[in-house]
């Protein structure tokens, strides 16, 4: 095995290049040469990494240095270019949403299997200061057993890319903003067995989606998750609560705060500055190297990735029908 993992960047815009300063940080990897179908994005971040760039996807994967890709480009490219770099024989960590459909995920999954290549998903959420020590707390036990979790997740629209106002290219605000949530409360809840969602479009009107939505999401385990999400909203927040047997977490991630209370009267709170958590981005791309140096199997992986679009998909439908959804 190579002491140095090379890394090809598939996708020169903002999350790569924030993916690859990252990666500049991760021991035993570097960026050996970017890629973006505009040249002109290929161009700035060769100079800026100081690597080999071009326009062509096809020519990062047909370099043998080549040990592994990030894939950060916009969603619908996502299947076929993952599937491109799994026959090349290339690990992949792939940006959220995963894809665009269960199909797509599914081929996916089984184009990296039979490669013999590992596939982490981009759901960095999960390592975010707030969600990860909220992860900690009830791995502690401070709540029991979490059965309840509520996100409130609203912002505004300002400039946004082409592709990221169409959901036949983004998929719309759960698949592109909230893939992270409906993730996230799958982390903490377990396995989801059917989805209800409605939705709305009543502010922003260059998208061709809904603009506010309300997800409920049952899971296996009995437990209940629920997101109120909007792009649509004058005044921002992104708050939340998981309640457990035991007690029960509030949290608000701008700024970061978690307040919990147990029945047995105990409560405590942390913020912003006592929030040490390792930088969220060299923790999942660590993953990459250490699957593709050591073997290691990654946390956040095909079968998470899938489950979040899986979601995702099934409250497309349910906003259409006006039914509940159940999962497969
Ligand atoms: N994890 C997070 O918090 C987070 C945050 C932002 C974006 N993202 C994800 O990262 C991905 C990229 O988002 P972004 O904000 O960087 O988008 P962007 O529009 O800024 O950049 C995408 C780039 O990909 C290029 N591109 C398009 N098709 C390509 C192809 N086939 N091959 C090579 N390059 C191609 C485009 O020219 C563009 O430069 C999306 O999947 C998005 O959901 C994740």
């Amino acid at each position: 095995m190579p002491e140095t993992l090379n890394v090809g960047l598939l996708g020169c815009g903002g999350m790569a290049k924030a993916l690859a300063k990252a990666l500049g940080r991760v021991p035993r990897a570097r960026i050996s040469r970017v890629c973006d179908v505009v040249e002109d994005a290929a161009r700035t971040a060769g100079v800026e990494f100081t690597v080999p760039w071009g326009t062509s996807p096809e020519e990062v994967l047909a370099d043998p240095a080549v040990g592994a890709v990030i894939v950060a480009t916009p969603n619908f490219t996502h299947a076929d270019l993952v599937g491109q770099a799994a026959q090349a024989g290339k690990h992949i960590f792939c940006e959220k949403p995963m894809a665009l459909t269960v199909a797509d995920c599914d081929r996916m999954i089984a184009v990296t299997r039979s490669a013999g290549v590992h596939l982490c998903i981009g759901h960095v959420l999960r390592y975010l200061p707030v969600f990860d020590h909220m992860k900690r707390l009830i791995d502690g036990g401070i709540i029991g057993e979490p059965f309840a979790v509520r996100v409130s997740r609203l912002g505004g629209w300002g400039e946004r890319a082409a592709w990221r106002q169409r959901r036949d290219l983004s998929g719309g605000p759960l698949f592109e903003i909230n893939a992270h949530e409906i993730d996230y409360m799958r982390y903490i809840l377990g396995e989801p067995v059917s989805v209800y969602a409605s939705g709305t479009q009543a502010v922003v009107k260059q998208a061709d989606f809904e603009d506010t939505i309300f997800l409920t999401v049952r899971y296996a385990g009995g437990g209940h998750g629920v997101l109120h999400s909007s792009i649509g909203a004058a005044r921002g927040g992104y708050t939340g609560e998981i309640q457990g047997t035991e007690g029960t977490i509030s949290f608000t991630n701008w700024p970061s705060r978690i307040d919990w209370k147990r029945f047995d009267g105990t409560a405590g709170s942390v913020q912003d500055a006592e929030l040490h958590v390792p930088d969220p981005h060299e923790r999942e791309l660590a993953h990459l190297v250490e699957a593709a140096l050591d073997g290691v199997a990654p946390p956040i992986g095909g079968a998470d990735g899938r489950a979040a679009v899986a979601v995702a998909e099934a409250a497309g439908r349910s906003m259409q029908t006006g039914e509940v959804v159940r999962l497969g």
